[in-house]
């Protein structure tokens, strides 16, 4: 048996880690060979609910779940571990922006950057997922000064499974035979879900859709998607969320499949002219655990206006967190 890796999960008894523990237990993530130990961290009150939702882990009896340990202490949850799911923040009501919740939830990222660059592996790959994911990731990479901020990425892959989903409906083709699809910026509804380099069956997408379609009906639905499923589910994504966080981890540490790429919003090196730290969302290949910007795609002009919009946004919520970078 292989030795257990140990994965952190901040938010466990929310929304969204109800149905991301019981898939990263079942092995669903890192092999039907490879044993897990949970590190969960909750606050303090809702301990009692978590052991509740331990209580449901144990009970499916999970042949890869080596151990669960549950705590309100993020020195005790990170300790040693390999991966680190950053969920555990606020989520936004009805007609909030997620910028809205930048006051609230922008320390929770700072302490638990410390906490990661106090004990965590020096190798963990950590994903934030809690919003603002973009600002709050940049957060945590400034208080972990001893890892590698390529270490650090947010969470924009659920955006680019909502763009691949709804260019496959619209095209009438499975998700499987739509390629290189892009969401640049930041996951908020100035992001742009890019359809240029797109294909659907090997061939370009802007020759199959119509572009009024695409400035006037598939941008703005992607962008407002979140905001929609709140509005009518009356409460934020959870288990497309939860998927979308397995789907981000799998890439990153298995690769991504042949002749394609996938969005992860990662700290800029400056590509694309996006200024350099920000936490932007960009086309990455993965390959042996790491991932590598996309370069040299051809940018018009109606898409760097998108990206310069995503990121003068990004450079005004780097304003509002500048007391904890
Ligand atoms: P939720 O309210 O159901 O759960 C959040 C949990 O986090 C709660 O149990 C809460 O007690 C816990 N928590 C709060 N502060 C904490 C702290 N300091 N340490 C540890 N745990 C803490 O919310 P949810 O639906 O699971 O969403 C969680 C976050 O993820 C929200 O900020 C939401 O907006 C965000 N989100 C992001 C994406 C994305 O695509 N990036 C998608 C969906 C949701
Ligand atoms: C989403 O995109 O569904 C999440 O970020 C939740 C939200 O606030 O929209």
């Amino acid at each position: 048996m292989k030795t257990p890796v140990k994965i952190a999960v901040t938010g466990a008894a929310g929304q969204i880690s109800y149905s991301l523990l019981f898939r990263i237990a079942s092995g669903e993530l890192f092999g039907n060979d490879q044993p897990v130990i949970l590190q969960l961290l909750e606050i303090p009150q809702a301990l009692d609910n978590l052991q509740g939702i331990v209580m449901e882990l144990e009970d499916c009896a999970y042949p890869l779940l080596d151990s669960i340990s549950t705590s309100d202490e993020p020195n005790i949850a990170f300790q040693d571990v390999d991966y680190a799911f950053l969920i555990g923040a606020r989520p936004r009501g009805p007609g909030m922006q997620r910028s809205d919740l930048i006051g609230t939830n922008a320390q929770i990222f700072a302490e638990q950057g410390q906490a990661l660059n106090r004990v965590a592996h020096r190798n963990v790959k950590v994903l934030v997922c809690g919003n603002p994911a973009n600002s709050n990731c940049m957060v945590t990479i400034a208080n972990a000064p001893d890892i590698d901020p390529a270490n650090f990425s947010a969470m924009t892959r659920l955006d680019h499974n909502r763009a691949v989903g709804m260019l496959a409906r619209q095209c009438g083709v499975s998700a499987s035979d739509v390629k290189h699809i892009t969401v640049w910026g930041n996951h908020s509804n100035t992001q742009y879900p890019d359809l240029f380099h797109a294909k659907v069956k090997g061939q370009a997408a802007t020759r199959l859709i119509d572009e009024h379609w695409m400035s006037d009906t598939f941008v703005p639905t992607i962008q407002n998607r979140g905001a929609e499923i709140i509005k009518i589910r009356g409460l934020s994504s959870a288990a497309s969320a939860a998927n979308a966080a397995i789907d981000h981890m799998k890439t990153w540490k298995n690769g991504t499949p042949h002749g394609d790429w996938v969005s992860m919003a990662v700290p800029s090196d400056g590509s694309y002219g996006i200024t350099k730290g920000l936490v932007f969302s960009y086309p990455v290949t993965c390959q042996n655990g790491n991932y590598a910007i996309v370069q040299d795609l051809e940018i018009n002009k109606f898409s760097l206006e998108m990206l310069k919009t995503s990121e003068a946004e990004l450079l005004d919520e780097k304003k509002q967190v500048k007391n904890l970078l």
